[in-house]
């Protein structure tokens, strides 16, 4: 159902540590995001990380932020057919996970998990598993189109919330419109009903670009670093 217009937060996180931090700040859902695989991983696609993985990152979250709402990302392959879909969302269940969430549009596997009434997260639009490139999409008229009645076909599952990422803000507010479920925008505009962004973009972790949509709150990258230096010249100093 949707929250009763008040806007929903959601940040990816994959530690105790800032996990502990997204619950202090009282963010409304915690999302263990298979961006892992990059952000945590140094990894260059988010289809390379492991069930194994998620898990280990899904129960860390969990030790931290155990009063939060905890999504785990079903990991590239691990939702291929309903059987082995279900062993695995029932292990990031296992692991802390609160509901987990599938890029696309799985059908049979969806309905597998809404049937053992297991909470779902839908992923539609931009889906980083497979695409071959990073661009907006749902821009033709026909792209539009699909993720819109997927976005239907997907709401009917009673999912709790949906992440749209990187379409038309036109897009955002039309399926925004037209679901029951929650919709949370990572680059969709602003008539979603909520939004999420990667931790290390809204903390600013990194010394890389960042994608058009997100933006940050801090500069841990400036500050980390200049905490490394003075740490090293405290020690080279024999300061301790
Ligand atoms: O893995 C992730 O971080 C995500 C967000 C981009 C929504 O799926």
């Amino acid at each position: 159902m949707k929250k009763d217009g008040k806007p929903i937060s959601m940040v990816t996180v994959y530690d105790a540590a800032f996990a502990r931090m997204a619950e202090a700040a009282k963010i409304d859902m915690l999302l263990v995001g298979d961006s892992a695989a990059n952000v945590m991983l140094g990894m260059n696609r988010t289809a390379d990380i492991s069930m194994e993985a998620m898990c280990v990152f899904t129960s860390a979250v969990k030790r931290g932020a155990p009063n939060s709402y905890i999504i785990s990302d079903m990991p590239f392959g691990s939702d291929s057919e309903p059987k082995i879909t279900l062993q695995n969302a029932t292990r990031l269940i296992e692991a802390g996970a609160d509901a987990v969430k599938i890029e696309g549009l799985p059908l049979e596997s969806l309905k597998a998990i809404r049937e053992k009434g297991i909470d779902l997260v839908g992923h539609l639009g931009l889906l980083p598993q497979t695409a071959t490139s990073f661009k907006q999409v749902g821009r033709s008229e026909d792209e539009a189109e699909k993720i819109f009645e997927q976005a239907r076909i997907l709401d009917s599952l009673e999912p709790c919330s949906i992440v749209l990422e990187h379409i038309p803000e036109a897009l955002g507010e039309k399926v925004s419109l037209a679901t029951n479920a929650p919709t949370i925008g990572i680059g969709a505009g602003k008539h979603t009903d909520g939004q999420v962004l990667v931790m290390h973009d809204v903390l600013r972790m990194h010394p890389f670009k960042l994608p058009p949509f997100a933006k940050s709150f801090a500069n841990f990258w400036e500050d980390g670093v200049k905490a490394f230096c003075d740490y090293k010249r405290w020690v080279n100093e024999k300061s301790f």
